[in-house]
């Protein structure tokens, strides 16, 4: 249940943030990292999730990636997805910030969508950094190669270690610096620098609100906490305000 404040305040809203985060594809099928069944939970970080991981194994490291793409395929966005999509259409300036890598957010029609952590549709050369944006063959497990200089194809996600790409962050922490609302949507709150996101837009005055059945990092932080799922919620939240 939202605070009347915010169903009031939200219509009205200059800008408007959605940050999200794994749970917010959860009801699409895609696992999180940290929750009990997460991904962390079941795979090493380290192994799969870094350069270390890439140069000791990079067949392993793409095996899995292309098993994560091949859950993907079949996904589709859930009702979060879409309200938050429509939120856009109704107000005129709402950023989506998303830690995920799935393009769900642009499956269901999202504009303006930042990708802190790019994307796991697309892959680079490891060596030269070729951009490879064609799909690929999912059934393939065979690490390709690239065509210019031979090195190892890796896909285009931020891996522990690596920098943010420059112009998302800058533009996530400039929005996210002078909003009226910022919403934490589906994320533990665990990795920085997304996690100071919604510190920096409550430095700036903005009302903070988290969905998420669990506490988290920013929960004390928060003017409001939605202990529900966001594909429950964020439909409740469009049906509250009118749209
Ligand atoms: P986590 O797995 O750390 O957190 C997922 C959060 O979603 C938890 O707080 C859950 O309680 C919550 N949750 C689960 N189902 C939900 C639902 N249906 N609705 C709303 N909330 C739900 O995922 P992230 O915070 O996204 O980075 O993880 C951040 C980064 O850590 C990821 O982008 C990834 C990972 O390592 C990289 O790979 C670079």
């Amino acid at each position: 249940m939202f605070s009347e404040y915010l169903v009031d305040f939200l219509p009205r809203a200059k800008r408007v943030i959605f940050l999200t985060g794994a749970g917010v594809s959860a009801e699409s099928g895609i696992s999180t990292f940290r929750d009990p069944d997460g991904l962390w939970n079941k795979f090493s970080p380290l192994e799969l999730a870094s350069i270390e991981g890439f140069v000791n194994n990079p067949e392993r490291v793409w095996q899995w990636y292309q098993h994560r793409r091949q859950i993907l395929n079949n996904a589709k966005p859930n009702a979060g997805h879409y309200a938050m999509a429509k939120i856009q259409e109704f107000l005129p300036d709402v950023h989506i910030i998303t830690q995920n890598v799935d393009r769900l957010h642009q499956a269901a029609g999202a504009k303006n969508v930042v990708e802190l952590h790019g994307n796991i549709l697309t892959n680079r050369c490891f060596k030269c950094a070729k951009a490879y944006t064609k799909e690929i063959d999912l059934d393939s497990g065979e690490l390709p190669k690239c065509e210019s200089c031979s090195g190892n194809i890796r896909p285009d996600v931020v891996w522990f270690g690596e920098m943010l790409p420059e112009k998302a962050i800058e533009k996530a922490q400039e929005v996210s610096e002078m909003c009226d609302i910022f919403f934490s949507i589906g994320t533990s709150s665990e990795v920085f620098p997304a996690a100071n996101l919604p510190l920096l837009a409550k430095k700036g005055g903005a009302y903070l609100v988290e969905i998420n059945p669990s506490t988290t990092q920013i929960s004390k932080e928060a003017d409001e906490c939605v202990r529900e799922l966001s594909g429950n919620a964020l439909p409740n939240l469009l049906k509250d305000i009118g749209f």
